[in-house]
């Protein structure tokens, strides 16, 4: 697991096995050597600046370039590219994550990072992306024997300048790593490893580390008391005790109505009766993204302690066929009465955030969030770039997609309009489960709109993103750590 540091330490005066060290993409022509860089090139006998003079490093986007250094201090220098719109938080973020992987695949074990001319959102942008590609999730494997194994990455240590500034900026990237980090690992666990009770022992991890989250945990009688049908209909297919988790975390006064995040935690998602087909459903092991990502948001928030009430809400089961299990044109009846009438046992989340939308009702909330690995129609829609945002009031929406543009979680909205709600009409309930092919993602939108009462709303598809199902260079494949900066940043907004 990395550790991240940060250090004010000069550039000539650093021992690491590696050092990485960003620049913009040129103009035209090479890249001058910075002035700050001098005395560092002299110690290598000028080796940065040829590099640069014969253009062998162009500092364009994903390119890394890397030099012998001297036998201590500096023992190997990573020219790494930021491309030609570098100012961003996310083209940094993506330029640490390039650097670590690249740090990663040699073996460094360590490295440091030179940012001490950043802004703080590419500070930030940095020590996330540092995070992120040096993440591994390595438990269920043999580890490789030692005579063969490259050393990991295991320490990183970012050189800022010396401000307050600089620190928070760093503390809060750090933040946001350790919450993807729980996200991700999550997200990679198997649903034989991953079950809802891992959903309890992580909530209970997080406030047992960070001793300001309250941990509540309902089984099946409690959802049964609570009359969650609509919930409970999916998870009567399996043994397993289905889990409704509440984290509170209180930075404000008790007053002060909380933003409540929401996350559909299906461990796995066969489908149900109406079964998915073989081909890829492997990857159903990442229908529990959103609660992932609510949990992730908790770690984070709970080590940022920012001065807002917050509140996470994970709703899990698996969805399973079996003996028991729901069938197509069964009633069922959520916790606020409204009768559901299940035509495809595969739209299972929103059964199960149905009732998690009824419940939150009763915190009274400034906002709720919801995240939800929700329908495959995203990634028609949107592809794997954008979250999917839907939400009957504007202002949120927008303030949802700004949180989300500023951590590189850029996101899209969809409208909500009435007609679509013609598509989840029933001939004997209140409401069908499914609104046919046409416009998946807004029915589904609008299906959650129904269990929504009295609290502002934005519902974020996140199929698309939660996970990458190759590897971009700059992203391994697996879990991206989506939603996890869209809800920190959210949060961060609302406590200013
Ligand atoms: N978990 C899936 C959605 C999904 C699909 C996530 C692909 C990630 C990748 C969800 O439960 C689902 O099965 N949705 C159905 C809804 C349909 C039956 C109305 C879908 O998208 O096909
Ligand atoms: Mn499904
Ligand atoms: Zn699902």
């Amino acid at each position: 697991m990395l550790s991240l540091h940060v250090s004010h330490a000069s550039v000539t005066a650093v021992d690491t096995p590696l050092l990485a060290i960003f620049f913009n993409a040129a103009e035209s022509g090479a890249i001058s050597l910075p002035a700050t860089l001098q005395s560092l090139d002299e110690s290598l006998h000028g080796a940065i600046a040829r590099t640069l003079a014969r253009r062998d490093f162009r500092g364009q986007r994903d390119e890394t370039f890397t030099l012998v250094g001297t036998e201590r201090g500096v023992e190997r220098v990573m020219l790494v590219g930021l491309g030609k719109a570098p100012a961003a938080r996310a083209a940094y973020r993506r330029a640490g994550s390039v650097a670590a992987r690249a740090a990663a695949k040699l073996g460094a074990g360590a490295m440091h990072v030179l940012a001490n001319e950043a802004s703080p959102e590419q500070i930030e942008g940095v020590v996330a992306g540092i995070a992120l590609g040096a993440w591994t999730y390595t438990d269920l494997r043999t580890p490789a024997p030692e005579t063969e194994r490259r050393a990991p990455l295991e320490s990183a240590t970012i050189i800022v300048s010396d401000s307050d500034e600089a620190r928070d900026a760093f503390a809060l990237g750090d933040a946001l790593a350790a919450g993807q980090a729980v996200a991700r690992r999550l997200g990679m666990m198997p649903s034989n490893v991953c079950t809802p009770d891992t959903f309890v022992e992580t909530a209970n991890g997080i406030a047992a580390r960070q001793g300001n989250v309250a941990v509540t945990v309902m089984g099946r009688d409690d959802m049964e008391r609570e009359g969650m049908g609509a919930f409970l209909c999916i998870a009567q297919a399996t043994p397993q005790e289905p889990r409704l988790v509440v984290m509170e975390y209180r930075g404000a006064g008790d007053d002060d109505a909380p933003v409540v995040l929401v996350g559909k935690g299906l461990c796995f998602d066969t489908g149900g009766i109406s079964m998915k087909p073989a081909p890829d459903m492997e990857w159903m092991k990442y229908d529990m993204s959103g609660a992932g990502g609510v949990m992730g948001a908790m770690e984070a928030i709970s080590r940022l302690k920012p001065k807002v009430n917050v509140i996470g809400v994970i709703g899990s089961t698996t969805n399973m066929v079996s003996g028991t299990a729901v069938k197509p044109g069964d009633v069922v009846t959520a916790s606020n009465g409204k009768t559901i009438e299940v035509i495809n046992t595969d739209a299972e989340g929103r059964m199960v955030l149905a009732d998690l939308l009824v419940f939150v009702k009763r915190f009274k909330p400034a906002v709720v969030l919801d995240a939800a690995t929700l329908t495959g129609a995203i990634v028609f829609a949107l592809g794997h770039n954008a979250v999917g945002l839907f939400g009957p009031d504007r202002d949120v929406v927008e303030e949802v997609r700004a949180a989300g543009e500023r951590c590189g979680e850029p996101g899209w909205q969809l409208p909500v309009w009435d007609e679509y709600r013609e598509q989840i009409k029933s001939d004997v309930a209140d409401l069908r489960n499914t609104g046919g092919r046409p416009a998946g993602s807004i029915t589904a939108a609008l299906f959650l709109q129904e269990f929504v009462d009295g609290y502002p709303w934005v519902h974020l598809d996140v199929a698309g993103t939660a996970y990458s199902q190759s590897d971009l260079g700059w992203l391994p494949k697996g879990p991206t750590g989506t939603p996890v900066g869209t809800f920190v940043e959210f949060v961060r907004g609302r406590a200013r």
